[in-house]
């Protein structure tokens, strides 16, 4: 197996020498002059392969699984999803790249015990993806996670004791906006004092998503495991308004909008405004466009306040598309002395106090957000990267557990907030819901009982 014993710690030494080989281009809080399409091609390639089995590949799983294949220092030697059409069609997907077949598996815990595969990629619906890492990293296999890394709060310790356990496996998260260049010189920025002291920040993701419809219970598919689909989650019978992605808008599977998209942008925002725990927090919303199934809000406002003046909120729209400062998702950050703007892609302004753009620095690469399977794949390449870079050299990861927990926390406690209809106060030194027996209520959920999560 590929690793390092260095691994979680920041390796400058290895670091400074990839980005002089061109092997990696983001430093920790650095800029990225130069960066070009044509540095793009040059990072793709390294001598070690990195063996990869991807888990759950019908939508973001197929990117990530011809992302991966794509980068020549990997070999994405296993497809495994318990719909087996999908297997089908990512193992097609995969050979396409490179003219290597993995191989189909249904069950991902086979691969636990396999030493040829050095890596998995969590890419199942949220319900698994803790108690899934959980099982990875007891085997030793690093993990590329997707957002959102949990569904509660303890959860999410979970994964921050188990990260701790194993110092030298690799976790890295799927927010991959960490890695995106000019994002990376934007949060520089802000620190470096170009707006001032940025005190609020407003996040926002819009889209026309359509209804749902009412689910009817009906016989389980044949190409379908949904016994290992349910896996951690307690037991529901089969309805055929749930799989694939409409799982997203059910508490018991997904959260919503929030964890599933606004994790991307709260996690700019805290990122670029240096703040960790919050004081206060609530949340308003509702199921206001369609009567149907769907249960999160497909409408939903989060306000969060931190203790130093600051504060951010978050505006969620999953039926009405119409963009705020001509981008459907987007992050604002407001300051003493201007504002800075991030956008869908990897690209930032930045306004003076009367709203004139006073700096704008583009990007040539694209990404589509509304493009829900593999929006900005060079992009992401870069993160995946990292990702190698962390397991072979021990370079600082991008967006790790400790970290990432800080912001999908936000996101869990803005639904928490909505849930219970309350404000709630936050301990800012921890994270701890203050005095809300009902809303601590909601920090954890129940599990079937051959899945419960352990460390
Ligand atoms: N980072 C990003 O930009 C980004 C973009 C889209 C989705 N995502 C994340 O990716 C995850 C998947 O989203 P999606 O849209 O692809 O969902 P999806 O429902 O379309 O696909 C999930 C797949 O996982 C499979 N699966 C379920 N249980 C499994 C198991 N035990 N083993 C193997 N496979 C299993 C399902 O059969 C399905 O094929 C979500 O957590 C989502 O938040 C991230």
């Amino acid at each position: 197996m590929i690793g390092n014993n260095n691994s979680k710690r920041v390796n400058r030494r290895a670091f400074v020498k990839h980005t002089l080989a061109g092997v990696i281009v983001t430093a920790f809080g650095g800029t990225l002059s130069g960066f070009t399409a044509k540095s793009y091609a040059r990072i793709i390639g390294a001598n070690e392969r990195i063996s990869v089995a991807i888990v759950g590949v019908n939508n973001r799983g197929r990117a990530l699984a011809v992302n991966f294949a794509h980068q020549r220092n990997c070999r994405v030697t296993h497809i495994t999803d318990v719909d087996f059409r999908a297997i089908k069609k990512c193992i097609a997907a995969v050979t396409a790249v490179n003219g290597e077949t993995p191989h189909g598996e249904a069950d991902f815990r086979r691969l636990l015990d396999d030493k040829s595969v050095d890596a998995l990629v969590m890419a199942t619906p949220d319900h698994w993806h803790t108690p899934g890492t959980l099982l990875a990293l007891r085997a030793g296999k690093h993990v590329y996670i997707e957002k959102p890394v949990s569904t509660t709060p303890h959860e999410g310790d979970l994964l921050r004791k188990a990260s701790s356990k194993y110092p030298d496996i690799v976790i890295q998260v799927g927010t991959q906006r960490r890695s995106w260049p000019n994002i990376v010189t934007a949060i520089q920025e802000i620190h470096d004092g170009v707006i001032g002291r940025p005190y609020f920040g407003k996040g926002w993701y819009a889209n026309n998503r359509r209804p749902i419809g009412i689910g009817k219970e009906v016989a389980v598919p044949s190409w379908l495991d949904y016994e290992l689909w349910q896996g951690p989650a307690t037991r529901k019978p089969y309805k055929d308004n749930l799989i694939h992605y409409n799982w997203h808008w059910f508490w018991h599977y997904g959260h919503g909008e929030l964890p599933g998209n606004g994790i991307h942008i709260l996690d700019l925002l805290r990122w670029g405004m240096q703040v960790d725990y919050p004081i206060r927090i609530s949340s308003i919303g509702g199921r206001y466009q369609y009567e149907d199934d769907w249960e999160t809000p497909d409408t939903q406002t989060v306000d969060i306040e931190f203790a130093d003046n600051k504060s951010m909120c978050w505006e969620g729209r999953s039926c009405n598309g119409v963009p705020l400062y001509n981008y459907p998702v987007g992050a604002m950050f407001y300051g003493e002395n201007g504002s800075l703007l991030i956008g869908q892609g990897n690209e930032y302004k930045v306004f003076d106090l009367k709203g004139k753009i006073v700096k704008e620095v583009k990007s040539e690469f694209t990404a589509d957000p509304m493009n829900r399977t593999n929006p900005s794949q060079q992009l992401d390449a870069l993160h995946i990267q990292n990702f190698f870079s962390a397991i072979r050299e021990g370079s600082q990861l991008r967006s790790d557990i400790e970290d990432n927990y800080k912001s999908t926390l936000l996101c869990q406690l803005g639904n928490i907030a909505y849930r219970t209809g309350t404000m709630l106060q936050i301990d800012p030194a921890s994270g701890a819901i203050i005095g809300n027996q009902e809303a601590m209520g909601l920090w954890t959920k129940e599990y079937h009982p051959e899945f419960e999560p352990e460390i």
